[in-house]
């Protein structure tokens, strides 16, 4: 992948990064606000030896305090020391309990120890700071004299106390918002690529034209308002919907300019991918480029068309396919210039009656009589009507639905129709989200990339 597929990936994924990142951010905050704070309190210790006028014998001395120093501060943390502050302080813990809180750390090359004690409460952190402060000073001087008697060979003083300090260390809020931002944003970051990667569906133009080995001839935008009402008005309407329509119908008339399909079946691979708003749109395109268009009701199963566009659909194909009415009988117009046969009264053998030798007599016929026919058919791959009726028409359109139909759902569709020799005329994608400028939106048959020819077509 380039960097450029990457950009493309998190323009997409935009919101999903930016809600990962934002629940990590409140997760953060959410464990800062629920951490008892704790409070940490200083003190800071001066270890000598016994004084001395002599200079070398002072500076002497300052090394051995340096030694002393490093074996202090693992004094200081010991349980010794503990117990003994906490007899010292009645504090009611365990010495280990205590040690465990207190840190101490040795100034290099000074004879500083700095003593770090850490509690819930500001106060009593001072408290156990300077009791255990004295405590060890007491305790070294113990130490430190000699059995024989005589003056204690080091000193600790306990140079700087501690107050009560006047904010806690812990919860590092601003610390743990900053790291959930850096986690939230990378997490989201990871999210959208991998879900990029287990993206399975069609969504754009390369997925098409490598799977199907067929152009893409139309992008149909998402558009709310072709759920309340299918049919798009087009002698008033400049929506982006409409305009991809158009789009379409000039697409059409490259499609094999020596051989222009004039009967064209508009399918998909599986249901509610938008063939039935297409097929009718696409035909109310063509009619208001001034050609004479038969919208044919072909899915038998579960006519819809009719009731997009408000026409009857008592009588129709079915009736005409068991000679039970003529076509000019059953053909009926619209408010626009568009004409329609509906499906008629629904037959317990679709696949049959569309695969009779009536039928594609009745499809030839229709041909001669329109300028265009767009066929509106069932799914691919459920069952076989459609691949029935682009072999007897002029080909076949391929919707395949963005981020809907299944890659390998749409090639199996290309194939079946390839299958019966049906020609696959292209492909559109629908309902694909309409922003402007995004990379999957641009309804123009741009010739960017030659698709492979397909082997099968005919
Ligand atoms: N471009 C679009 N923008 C928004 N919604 C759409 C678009 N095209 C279709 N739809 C909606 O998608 C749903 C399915 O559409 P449609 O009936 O055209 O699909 P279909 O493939 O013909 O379904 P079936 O397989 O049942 O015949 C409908 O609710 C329709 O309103
Ligand atoms: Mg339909």
């Amino acid at each position: 992948m380039e960097l450029r597929d990457y950009l493309r990936i998190l323009r997409m994924r935009w919101i999903s990064v930016a809600v990962t990142t934002a629940v990590v951010i409140l997760a953060a905050l959410a464990y800062s606000l629920t951490t008892t704070p704790v409070y940490q309190a200083s003190t800071r210790l001066f270890v000598s030896t016994s004084a001395s006028a002599d200079i070398n014998d002072a500076y002497q001395g300052t090394l051995y305090s340096q030694e002393r120093v490093l074996s202090y501060t693992q004094l200081l943390t010991g349980s010794s020391l503990a117990k003994r502050t906490i007899d010292r302080l009645h504090l009611d813990m365990s010495p280990d309990e205590l040690a465990a809180n207190v840190t101490a750390e040795a100034a290099p090359n000074t004879v500083l120890i700095n003593v770090h004690v850490n509690d819930t409460n500001p106060a009593r952190a001072a408290d156990i700071a300077n009791g255990l402060s004295d405590e060890f000073a007491a305790f070294v001087k113990e130490l430190e004299t000699p059995t024989s008697g005589g003056n204690p060979t080091s000193r600790v003083v306990v140079e700087q106390r501690a107050e009560a300090p006047s904010g806690p260390i812990l919860p590092a809020t601003t610390r743990n918002v900053a790291l959930g931002a850096i986690l939230g944003l990378l997490l989201g970051i990871g999210g959208a690529l991998l879900r990029d990667r287990l993206d399975n569906t069609v969504k754009d133009r390369s997925t098409v034209e490598d799977l199907g080995e067929t152009g893409l001839v139309g992008t149909i935008p998402f558009d709310k308002n072709r759920q309340k009402s299918a049919a798009i008005r087009f002698a008033d309407e400049s929506s982006p919907s409409a305009e991809s329509f158009r789009s379409l119908r000039t697409n059409l008339q490259f499609l094999d300019v020596d051989n222009p399909p004039r009967a064209i079946v508009i399918t998909s691979s599986m249901p509610a991918e938008g063939k039935s708003t297409t097929a009718i749109n696409l035909a109310l395109a063509l009619a208001e480029g001034g050609h004479k268009v038969l919208l044919l009701e072909g899915d038998l199963r579960r006519p819809i068309a009719t009731k997009y566009l408000n026409v009857v659909g008592t009588v129709g194909l079915s009736n005409v396919l068991a000679h039970q009415a003529s076509l000019d009988d059953v053909i009926q117009g619209t408010s626009s210039s568009l004409q329609v046969l509906a499906a008629g009264p629904i037959p317990p053998n679709p696949s049959e009656l569309l695969g009779s030798e009536t039928a594609r007599s009745t499809i030839e016929k229709l041909r001669q009589m329109f300028d265009f026919v767009i066929i509106d058919a069932p799914p691919v791959l459920p069952v076989t009507d459609a691949a029935i009726l682009a072999s007897a028409a002029d080909g076949a359109l391929v919707i395949a639905r963005h981020g809907k139909t299944k890659r390998d759902q749409f090639e199996r569709a290309v194939d079946n129709l390839r299958a019966v020799n049906a020609r696959v005329l292209g492909a559109i994608i629908t309902m694909s989200p309409s922003r402007r400028g995004d990379a999957y939106y641009g309804y123009s048959y741009a010739y960017t990339k030659a698709p492979r020819r397909a082997k099968h077509d005919k």
